[in-house]
């Protein structure tokens, strides 16, 4: 399934984060905020066990998460999104993916890759703000199947329709939640309007 938030904080955010003019700082606060509100919306079909809590006046019913969530950002970009996600989920686990795209075929090529032999948690949430032609995307989302991962979701902020239809037809499996879609992707496979380079614009790099 596609989600697209349309949260007003959201939309508020993603405006601003979009903007030329936004310094780094200020860009990778606005990531961490929006992978923090991302990544609330797509827990929201998480297991839960009820437990008991003895509050200062009383014995309470609640509810604690059961799922024993992975997160997965893919460098670099989708390492700004981990301290938003950690902040929902601070149990989570940290396995690092490093892809970059080769420039003239776009296709994404391995770097890095921690994860242990035996997989670990439950459900994988794939951290990476850009779905551009969705080749990074695809290539973690095998890699994590590989490990026997089974429950598996995507969580970006900006999409290409070309990502997008890659994503869903290699893992129709694969929820994917975003803040927004864009209109396409130029000759270089950047996003149109999109926000540039996400790993440069974090990291002053660009
Ligand atoms: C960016 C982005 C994604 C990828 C998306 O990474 O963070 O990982 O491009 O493009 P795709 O959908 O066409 O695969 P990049 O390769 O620029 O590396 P970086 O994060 O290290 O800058
Ligand atoms: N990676 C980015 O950082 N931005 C894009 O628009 C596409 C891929």
């Amino acid at each position: 399934m596609l989600y697209c938030s349309d949260h007003p904080l959201v939309r508020h955010k993603l405006a601003i984060l979009r903007d030329s003019t936004t310094e780094c700082k200020k860009f990778r606060e606005l990531i961490r905020e929006l992978a923090m509100l991302l990544c609330y919306e797509a827990m929201r079909d998480l297991d839960l066990v009820n437990v008991t809590v003895q509050t200062p006046m009383g014995i309470a019913a609640g509810q604690k998460l059961r799922t024993r969530v992975g997160l997965i950002p893919i460098l670099r970009a989708g390492l700004g999104m981990v301290v938003g996600a950690l902040e929902m989920i601070p149990t989570a686990q940290v396995w690092h993916i490093g892809l970059y795209r080769d420039e003239r075929t776009l296709r994404p090529v391995e770097y890095y890759n921690n994860l242990p032999i035996e997989p670990t948690v439950q459900l994988a949430l794939i951290l990476d703000p850009m779905l551009a032609t969705g080749g990074s995307a695809v290539a973690t989302v095998d890699i994590l199947k590989r490990w026997g991962s089974e429950r598996i979701k995507f969580l970006g902020l900006i999409a290409a329709p070309e990502g997008i239809q890659r994503l869903q037809s290699a893992h129709p499996d694969v929820d994917i939640h975003v803040a927004a879609i864009d209109e396409r992707l130029n000759e270089h496979g950047y996003i149109v309007p999109g926000l540039g380079d996400a790993g440069d614009r974090q990291f002053g790099t660009g």
